[in-house]
């Protein structure tokens, strides 16, 4: 199963990916993940990347595009991927599918995360990261990370302007490729209100009614 992640940010991408990926058995590729790595590691493409990052602004297309490019030829993609915040601009998305077409592959499904602007605003400004596993913990979490016992962090890219600035680039260079899958008709829409669960249950209806 190929799938693509879509929605603004907060909408609960990481959450549900995380969900998901243990369901089906498909790798979870964040390039968010991916480039807040090269960030920790102090790479010469984190230094590039954080300039980018820590605005709240895109990573140029070329970079990302590198970058699942070679992550979706990686052994483990053998029965397929979850792509998380990848593809974020139309020239991505074209990318992607000039990438799959070359590998005789397409993608099953698009599930577009619907919620309104309120609710990811809230969400962003209490969302907490472990230090250690990156696992995504809510404003109600204690100090520790509720899986390995690690210090929570805030991202940094959680503060106000720059969630101001992630929702404005979301809806000029994201929210397009809603209608780009809707017209290719893989797109599926999925309220993400209500609980972490509750989104789940709807998620895996529809990725079940593909197999
Ligand atoms: P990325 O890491 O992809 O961030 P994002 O798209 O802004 O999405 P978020 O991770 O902020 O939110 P999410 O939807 O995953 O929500 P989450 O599950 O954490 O990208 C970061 C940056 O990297 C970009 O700004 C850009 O600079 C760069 N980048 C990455 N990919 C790129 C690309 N392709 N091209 C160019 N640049 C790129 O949930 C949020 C909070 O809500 C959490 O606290 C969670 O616990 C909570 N929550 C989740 N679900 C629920 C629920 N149902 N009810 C209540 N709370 C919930």
């Amino acid at each position: 199963m190929r799938i693509v992640l879509l929605g603004a940010p907060g909408a609960g991408k990481g959450t549900q990916a995380e969900l998901i990926s243990e369901k089906y058995g498909i790798p979870h590729i964040s390039t968010g993940d991916i480039l807040r790595e090269a960030v920790r590691q102090g790479t010469e493409l984190g230094k590039s990347a954080q300039t980018y990052m820590s605005k709240g602004e895109l990573v140029p297309d070329d970079v990302v595009i590198g970058i699942a490019a070679e992550r979706i030829d990686q052994p483990d993609t053998k029965n397929g991927f979850l792509l998380d915040g990848f593809p974020r601009t139309v020239v991505q998305a074209e990318a992607l599918d000039k990438a799959l077409a070359e590998r005789n592959q397409r993608l099953d499904a698009v599930v577009n995360l619907e919620v309104d602007e309120d609710e990811v605003v809230r969400r962003l400004g209490g969302r907490k990261l472990c230090a250690k596993c990156g696992a995504i913990h809510t404003a109600a979490s204690g100090a520790t990370c509720e899986q390995c016992g690690e210090e929570l962090i805030t991202r940094a890219d959680d503060q106000p302007e720059a969630i101001r600035r992630r929702l404005q680039v979301y809806k000029d260079q994201t929210e397009p490729l809603v209608g780009y899958y809707d017209r290719a008709g893989i797109l599926k829409r999925i309220p993400a209100v209500g609980s972490v669960e509750e989104v789940f249950e709807r998620v895996s209806r529809t990725l079940d009614s593909l197999t």
